[in-house]
This record gives structure tokens, sequence and C-alpha cells, in this order.
């Protein structure tokens, strides 16, 4: 006897059928626009040297000091479950030298010891894509598309594109002066943990959510107005490259990103159906010094990541249509013949490219209907032992009310015309 069972741990979650459905569609579609993107597929391991997170996000990150899961394998190695892509994607660039522009997308697990609540977990599943090699604005500007439009494909429509140039490491310095300069006549406004940290990472103070913070950042020096000329005429054609293709932004000059990696263009989208706790659906940024720091060779980058359960939440509340991305079967045989009818007839289906269920143990027609009626699918296959005698199938409708009138007998080597043509109805 087992000694009682288990639950999947804090802050984790189990997806299965008819839930994954929707998850198989988000990441086919994803899939798909990175396709028309030309980016090919990365896999790369979910665990690395911890340095790999230390050095890519930046030891100060709130992820990196709080949230990472760090271990010692049985080898004595410090390594980490990733927390998030980038980091690994890039770590893997400069590992193999790939021709460049390279453009990887990816599909990961990402670990993170949050507090568990609606829209954040421990472990999360990211969609995303890196562009390594060039700092040319037009990639910003594909990157940035390519994640709206997959928005949009999945049915998205209540969300806002924020965006922002940090500039680059020497602006930047130049800029994090004044800032310092002017929170040091602030420091009593901030709110409690940034009185005490401010002066580590002032940038923080602009990501911190606090009102008191708010306040006093509002109010404060913009990153923006301090870019130097070269920074700044490239965030003016990034805006000028979204404008030109109709895609609708807002300048955001708060706008850091919570890893020390991020060089100028930085953006986040943001849901208008999702409280704000939530509501990020995906951000990225340029983060052109990341290949050095992981001791590559100079090499410009861009990239974004999407949390799976927050397209999914968004498309909850904002009542995307479920049938837009469902994937469910073509075809149920229904098979009481008790002989094994089903088997050629199923394996004749999937070779011509349905989708096909089918019931097993010989169950009773009641039975069977009734898992055919659930697995979604649009036509059952009924053979009993009166059409296997005739050389027969019957065909029905499942989604029609009056499926009498619209049932059919089919010779069997008629059947796979007789779908084709109810499916493309
Ligand atoms: P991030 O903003 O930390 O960026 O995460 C990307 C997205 O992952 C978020 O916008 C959100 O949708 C989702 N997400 C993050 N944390 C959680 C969580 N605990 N639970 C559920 N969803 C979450 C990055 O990770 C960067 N690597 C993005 C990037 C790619 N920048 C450049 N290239």
């Amino acid at each position: 006897m087992s000694e009682g069972t288990f639950q999947a741990p804090v802050g984790t979650h189990d997806v299965l059928g008819p839930e994954s459905r929707q998850w198989e569609g988000v990441i086919a579609t994803f899939a798909q626009w990175a396709y028309r993107y030309s980016f090919s597929l990365v896999i790369s391991p979910l665990f690395e040297d911890v340095g790999v997170f230390h050095r890519g996000i930046g030891e100060a990150s709130d992820v990196a000091k709080k949230e990472m899961y760090v271990f010692e394998d049985r080898g004595g190695r410090r390594l980490a479950l990733r927390p998030e892509g980038t980091a690994s994607v890039v770590r893997a660039f400069v590992q193999h030298h790939p021709t460049t522009p390279w453009r990887a997308w990816y599909v990961t697990p990402a670990f993170r010891y949050e507090r568990p609540q609606a829209g954040r977990y421990r472990q999360h599943h990211q969609l995303g894509v890196e562009v390594l090699g060039s700092d040319d604005p037009a990639i910003d500007v594909e990157v940035i598309a390519l994640a709206e439009r997959f928005y949009r494909a999945i049915g998205l429509r209540r969300f806002r594109l924020h965006v922002n140039s940090m500039g680059h490491a020497e602006c930047r310095s130049a800029y994090v002066e004044v800032l310092k300069s002017y929170l040091a006549r602030h420091v009593d406004e901030l709110c409690d943990e940034h009185q005490k940290v401010w002066l580590a990472n002032p940038l923080r103070v602009l990501d911190c959510k606090k009102a008191a913070c708010v306040t006093v950042t509002v109010a404060g020096p913009q990153l923006p107005d301090y870019l130097c000329d070269a920074c700044r005429d490239h965030f003016i054609a990034v805006q000028r490259g979204l404008t030109a293709i109709g895609i609708d932004f807002q300048l955001a000059p708060r706008l850091v990103r919570g890893f020390d990696y991020y060089t100028r263009t930085t953006f986040e989208f943001a849901s208008d159906a999702l409280d704000a706790a939530q509501n990020a659906l995906g951000g990225g940024g340029r983060y052109d010094q990341l290949a050095e720091q992981l001791g590559g060779e100079p090499a410009s980058g861009i990239g974004f990541g999407s949390g799976i359960e927050r397209l999914l939440l968004a498309r909850h509340a904002e009542g995307v249509d479920e049938a837009l991305l469902k994937r469910s079967v073509d075809v149920f045989v229904v098979d009481t013949t008790g002989d094994d009818v089903a088997t050629p007839l199923v394996d004749e289906l999937r070779l011509r490219g349905f989708a096909v269920s089918r019931s097993y143990d010989q169950r009773s027609m009641k039975a069977q209907m009734k898992l055919a009626d659930r697995s979604g699918a649009r036509l059952a296959l009924l053979v009993g032992p009166q059409e296997r005698d005739r050389g027969e199938v019957t065909i029905r409708d499942l989604r029609s009310a009056d499926f009498e009138q619209t049932q059919a007998s089919v010779a069997r080597d008629a059947v796979i015309d007789a779908v084709t043509q109810r499916l493309l109805k």
C-alpha cells in the first residue's frame, strides 16, 4: 500500500486535455508566425551554470537574488534552473557561432520562486524569440511586430504596447548619475524597500509599482532625455518603423524592465483585460552587451518572451471564442461489430490526414456515442454488424441537431471521399 498521494508543487500546475488543446493552439500559432518571420527553433538545457544567469540577468536583479532555483549537482557544479530564456539562448549563440543575424524562437518552462497568485507561477511557460548579430532598428520593429501579430492571431485585442529606450552603457550611466542625485533628494518619499536599497541600482526604482516610488519617479528626470545622438536616432527609427506598419504604441519613459542586460529599445505589452499585477502579456528589448558579458565576441541582440499562462488568462478575460484555436478531432469511429473493423478504418483516415479518435474495449453503442460527443469530433463513422456485412459505413454529423436527416450510408470504399466532402462543407 502506498502512503498517501502527492500534489503538484506549490506554484506549479498540470495542464491536461481539453485545456491543453488551447496550449497546442497557442504554441502552433506562435510556431507558424515565427516561421513566417524566418526564425528557427532553438532547444537548450533547462539548467545552466549559475554564472550564465548571474552575468546575464545581473546578480543584483530581483530574479537572481530572490527567485532563482540554484542547486549543486552530484559533481559539485553550481547550476540554476532557467528563470527566463534569453541568457541561455545567448550562451548557446556564444558557444556555437551560428551565422548572423541569428534568429531563434523557443518555447520553454521558466522557474522563479515567486509568491504564487493568479497568473504568477513558480514554473511558468514562455514563448519567445531572440535575434543576434545586428543592431538594425528594422529588427527591433520586426520583433515587436511578430509579438503584436501573434497576439492578434490568437484573438487578443485589448492590449497596449509600451516602448522606451534605455540607451547604451555610456548614455545610461550619465542618466543614472542624474537619477541618483534626484533620488538622494527624495529618499524619504520612496517605498520602504527602496528607501533602503535605491543606491545599489537606482534604475530599479523606476520599475517599482508602489505608489510612493511612482510619484517620485514620474516627476524626476526621464531616461530618453539623456540619450546620446546614436541612441536617440535608433529610437526614432524604431518608432518610425512601427508607425509605418500600423502598430500603435505609447512611449513609456520609466519602462526599464527587470533584468540588467537591457540596452536601447525596451517594450512591454500590457493587457487591459487583466489586473495590473498580472497584465504583462510579454516584453523584451535589446541587449547589445550580453554576448560579450557571457564571454563572446561583441554581438547586438534583441528579443521578447511571452507567458503562455498569461496569454490564456487574457484570452479568457477578453471572452475570445475558444473555437478559434480549437484543434479537436475530425472523426470518431464507433465500432459495434465485435470484430476490430475500426483499426484499418482509423488507420486509413489518419494516413489521409484526418485527426481521428475511437473507443476501445468493446463498449456499448450508447457508451461509444457518448465518447464521440465528448471528443468534439465533427463526424462519427458507425460500423455495426449490418454495415460490416453490407460493406458500408454510416456517416453522421455530430454538430447537426437533426442527425437522422443528415445521416447517410456510404460504401466502405467511398468513405474517405464522403468524409472529405462533409468536412469541407
Ligand atoms: P519577463 O518580462 O521577465 O522577460 O518575462 C516574459 C513574460 O513571461 C512576462 O511578460 C509574463 O507574460 C511571463 N511571466 C514572467 N514571470 C511569470 C510568472 N512567474 N508566472 C507567469 N508568467 C510569467 C523575460 O523573461 C525576458 N527573457 C524576455 C526577453 C527576451 N527579453 C529579451 N528577449
